[in-house]
């Protein structure tokens, strides 16, 4: 049995095949349209935060974005260069990263902005995003609020290589109060000739969306929440515990947004209000 703490460096390989039912190709498709709607700093210049293994950024440079990608993994940044060898990428913390108006976007999908921790350490990620975008630029990421978390929460999936199986468990834990939302991944891969399990455990920071709110504020951006649907863009509701967040830098010029309807949209103008509410509060 191994057991390591840096499963994301051991996971590298593996990482694209438990995460298949991810829709990449959608999310892509969500953001560039977010990004249309939201954005006016009039460039594609492009930050991806957390890309992992570089799938956003590859379906995002096919949208003519000149892509970047940060994370603090070696091994997943090695997978990204070879998915996308034109991208940039940067070793580094979330919160360690240090451009200046360079991007007209910026994302953090898979929840990862939550990897961000304390709440300190948050704080500062958003600092640096706001800092690194244009005028006018957008950053996008999803997140959840700890009142939607469940006190634990495992989620397991299994796959075969050749003769081994493989099975991946990744399990939240949260005591309901605080910013202490605890991850804890593992890996185990069975074949005749025995087993290996990897393991780890990643602290990751939990935080109320008005918490959310005040502290992009704070920080200087306009920020829109949406129902986390990357199917149809509209305002949220104000019930959901996940979101999709459009925290935008202000530039001179005034900007009309845009959203979308769908058979299953509420009302919008009831969520714009709210919207607007949840900018003010
Ligand atoms: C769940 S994966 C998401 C990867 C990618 N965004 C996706 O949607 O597939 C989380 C990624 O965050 C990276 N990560 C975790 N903590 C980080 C930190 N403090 N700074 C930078 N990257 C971090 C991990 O190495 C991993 O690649």
């Amino acid at each position: 049995m191994l057991q390591t703490g840096n499963l994301y460096a051991d996971l590298a390989g593996y990482y694209d095949r438990f995460c298949a039912d991810v829709d990449y190709a959608g999310q892509c498709a969500f953001t560039q349209r977010a990004f249309a709607c939201f954005s006016s700093s009039g460039g594609r210049d492009y930050l991806d935060l957390a890309c992992g293994t570089g799938q956003h950024l590859l379906h995002m440079s096919q949208y003519g974005f000149v892509v970047s990608g940060l994370d603090n993994s070696r091994d997943m940044l090695a997978q990204a260069a070879q998915r996308v060898p034109q991208a940039e990428l940067l070793l580094c913390d979330l919160a360690a990263f240090d451009q200046v108006e360079a991007f007209d976007l910026i994302s953090c999908f898979l929840y990862s902005i939550h990897y961000s921790h304390p709440t300190t350490a948050l704080e500062e990620t958003l600092r640096r995003a706001w800092r690194a975008l244009k005028p006018g630029g957008v950053f996008i990421f999803n997140a959840v609020d700890a009142a939607g978390i469940a006190a634990s929460r495992t989620i397991q999936t299994r796959l075969t290589e050749g003769d081994s199986e493989l099975s991946f468990r990744s399990g939240w834990h949260y005591s309901g109060n605080g910013d202490v939302l605890e991850l804890v991944l593992g890996i185990t891969r069975t074949s005749a000739g025995g087993r290996d399990s990897w393991h780890d455990r990643h602290t990751m920071t939990a935080i109320r969306f008005t918490q959310l709110q005040r502290l992009l504020r704070t920080t200087g951006f306009e920020t829109t929440f949406l129902e986390h649907d990357y199917e149809t863009m509209r305002p949220w509701d104000g019930t959901g515990f996940n979101v999709i967040v459009m925290a935008c830098k202000p530039s001179a010029g005034k900007h009309d947004y845009c959203f979308e309807s769908s058979p299953q949209a509420t009302s919008v103008k009831k969520a714009e209000q709210l919207f607007k509410l949840s900018n003010t509060t």
